[in-house]
């Protein structure tokens, strides 16, 4: 509809706004999300195990297409994800015998992917999310025990690095979690990032994914991390937020409010975030929101099953609601 304002037009100068997509989206709501974002993320069509499901076979069919969408309507492209515990298949780790393969192995595998992917939108994908999710997250522990440190070892996030900067020296490559402004969970991303630019590893910047709640995290807990983060001489993208109803932690699944609250909830938090977002828009350069709409939210059902979830600006029928509009007005002060 015209008569909503644009709202990457409304941050223009300021910092990107971005949605995560698929083609089922870009080809259902091609022109809402022209109109609303100048930066896409594939929510899952670049990730290993869609890309190069198998050692001699990639798929590009979608990734291209979301890609060419971009480049068509100008927007900016984000690569979503090169190095993640979690859809990459087991065939990387293996030798043919099933046996785990060597440090050796598996660095020719992630060179061979990354050269291919990467190269593929060498100059047309400007940030990479090139390891995702490798702090561990519940326990005190620091690296997240997974199958790359297991055959790797330890400095496979600064083998990740230097492969992706040898390919595509143009893109800005970052380090991507979620929960990332939990005291303790922000102290090892810290240390991480700092040890990895100590070590002269191209990382250019972090990505907060912002996977937050509507009674949490405090702003203040927002706003130390991004503060711990830009100290480190990076950039900021906020990577993948949404603001859900339910509560993660101890994976309680309550409704946090009654129904009747949700909405002023919703407009109250998304006013403060970017209120902050805001004050720091020299540290942040792209806020991507993770669904361009509820209507294509993975929180549809996560935690519970059945359970709808609006964490996002734009309702199931594309309709600004009035956390849309406060969002506008933090661009306006
Ligand atoms: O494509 C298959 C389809 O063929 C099959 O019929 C269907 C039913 O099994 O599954 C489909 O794959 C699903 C995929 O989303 C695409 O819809 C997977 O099961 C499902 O696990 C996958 O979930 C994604 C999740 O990452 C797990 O990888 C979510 O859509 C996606 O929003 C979510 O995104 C992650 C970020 O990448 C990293 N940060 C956390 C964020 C939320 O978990």
């Amino acid at each position: 509809d015209t008569k909503t304002p644009s709202l990457h037009g409304a941050y223009a100068g300021i910092f990107n706004i971005g949605a995560a997509v698929s083609t089922r989206t870009i080809r259902r709501e091609g022109g809402f999300i022209a109109a609303h974002y100048n930066s896409l993320t594939a929510e899952n069509q670049m990730k290993f195990e869609e890309i190069h499901p198998e050692e001699n076979r990639y798929d590009f069919a979608a990734a291209d297409e979301i890609a060419e969408f971009a480049e068509k309507h100008g927007m900016a492209l984000r690569g979503h994800t090169l190095v993640w515990h979690n859809q990459t298949p087991d065939w990387v780790f293996e030798e043919k015998d099933g046996s785990p393969a060597s440090r050796e192995k598996v660095l020719e595998r992630l060179r061979d992917h990354a050269g291919t992917v990467m190269g593929r939108y060498k100059g047309r994908i400007s940030a990479w999310d090139v390891v995702n999710e490798a702090i561990e997250d519940k326990s005190g522990a620091y690296l997240r025990e997974t199958k790359w440190l297991e055959t790797v070892g330890e400095d496979y996030l600064e083998q990740a690095f230097r492969i992706a900067h040898e390919i595509d020296p143009s893109a800005q490559l970052f380090y991507n979690d979620y929960n990332e402004t939990d005291p303790a969970k922000r102290d090892k991303i810290h240390r991480l990032v700092r040890s990895l630019l100590d070590a002269g590893t191209p990382v250019h910047g972090i990505g907060m994914q912002g996977h937050w709640n509507l009674y949490g995290p405090p702003i203040e807990e927002i706003r130390e991390a991004i503060e711990l983060y830009a100290s480190l001489g990076v950039r900021l993208h906020i990577t993948e937020l949404d603001i859900s109803a339910f509560r993660f932690d101890d994976r309680r699944t309550d409704l946090l409010a009654p129904t009747n609250e949700m909405e002023e909830l919703l407009t109250r938090r998304y006013e403060e975030i970017f209120r902050l977002f805001r004050e720091y828009r020299s540290a942040i350069d792209s806020v991507t929101f993770w669904g361009a709409a509820d209507s294509g939210t993975w929180l549809d059902g996560f935690p519970v099953r059945g359970r709808l979830n609006w964490p996002l600006p734009f309702d199931r029928e594309l309709k600004p609601k009035p956390a849309f509009w406060s969002i506008l007005d933090q661009a306006r002060v």
